[in-house]
C-alpha cells in the first residue's frame, strides 16, 4: 500500500508548487505516496478562526494553540505516525529517512511563531523531528526537507536503485565525485580512469574518493 503523508499547517499554500512538480508529482500520479495539506484554522471555533495566543507567563511572540492541532490531527490521522517539526527533535539522518519511509502513514506538523503549546509535544507528537541545528520561520521548509528524502526512497519512485545504494551517508561516507561531458572544460580535465572503461579501476577510484572527501569534509562520520 502506498505512503500516506499528512501535512498539519497554517500555510498549505506554502507545499503547492513542490508536490506539484518533478518526482514529488511523479510519484503521486503513480500512486507512490498520497500526500494532503490541511489548513489548522479548520479547526479553529471562533469567527477569527485564532490558531495562537500570548504565553503564559508572558514574554515576546505567540504561541499555537493546542485545541486545532489536536482535532486536526485526530481527524486526519488516527492511526498514524505523527511527526512534530521542531528544532529540539531528534536530528534528522538518512538512517531515520529509511525507517519513515517503511511506515504506513505520517502526520508532519509544522509549527509557527514560539512553536506549539508544550502539551502537543507531551500527548500527540510520537516523535520530534529537527532539520539542523539552526531556527527557520515556521515548520513548511523543515516538513517538505522530510518529505523529500522519505520519498526518494520508496521503491519505485527514483528509475534507478543504484543511485539510492552509493549516495552520501548511505553507506555512512559521502558520495565519490561525479563528471560527464565535456571531457576537457576549460583545461580542467575528467580523471583519467574514469574514460577508460576499466570498470574495477573505475570502482576503486571512487572508493577512494569518497573516503578521502569524508576525511576531509565530515570525518565526524568515519568514527
Ligand atoms: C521560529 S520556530 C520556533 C523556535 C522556538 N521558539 C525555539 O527556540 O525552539 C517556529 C517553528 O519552525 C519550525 N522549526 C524551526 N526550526 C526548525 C528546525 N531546525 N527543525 C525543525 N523544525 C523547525 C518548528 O515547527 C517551530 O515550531
Amino acid at each position: 500500500m502506498a505512503l500516506a503523508i499528512d501535512i498539519v499547517t497554517l500555510f498549505p499554500g506554502f507545499f503547492k508548487s513542490p508536490l506539484e512538480e518533478s518526482l514529488l508529482e511523479k510519484a503521486q500520479a503513480k500512486g507512490l505516496v498520497r500526500i494532503r495539506t490541511h489548513n489548522l484554522r479548520g479547526w479553529t471555533h471562533d469567527r477569527h478562526k485564532t490558531a495562537d495566543d500570548k504565553p503564559f507567563g508572558g514574554g515576546a511572540g505567540m504561541v499555537m494553540k493546542p485545541e486545532p492541532i489536536f482535532e486536526c490531527v485526530e481527524e486526519v490521522g488516527k492511526k498514524a505516525w505523527v511527526i512534530l517539526l521542531d528544532p529540539q527533535g531528534e536530528p534528522m539522518s538518512q538512517t531515520l529517512a529509511a525507517k519513515l519511509a517503511r511506515k504506513k502513514h505520517l502526520v508532519l506538523i509544522a509549527g509557527h511563531y514560539e512553536g506549539v503549546d508544550q502539551r502537543v509535544k507531551d500527548h500527540l507528537a510520537d516523535q520530534e523531528i529537527s532539520v539542523g541545528d539552526f531556527i527557520t520561520m515556521g515548520g513548511e521548509a523543515p516538513a517538505l526537507c522530510l518529505i523529500e528524502s522519505i520519498v526518494r526512497l520508496i521503491p519505485g519512485v527514483l528509475g534507478n536503485k543504484e543511485s539510492v545504494r552509493h549516495e552520501s551517508f548511505q553507506s555512512g561516507k559521502l558520495e565519490h565525485p561525479h563528471y560527464t561531458r565535456p571531457r576537457e572544460y576549460r583545461g580542467w580535465k575528467v580523471p583519467e580512469v574514469l574514460c577508460s572503461g576499466d570498470h574495477q579501476q573505475v570502482a576503486l577510484w571512487r572508493h577512494h574518493e569518497a573516503e578521502r572527501a569524508t576525511r576531509r569534509k565530515r570525518p565526524d562520520l568515519l568514527k
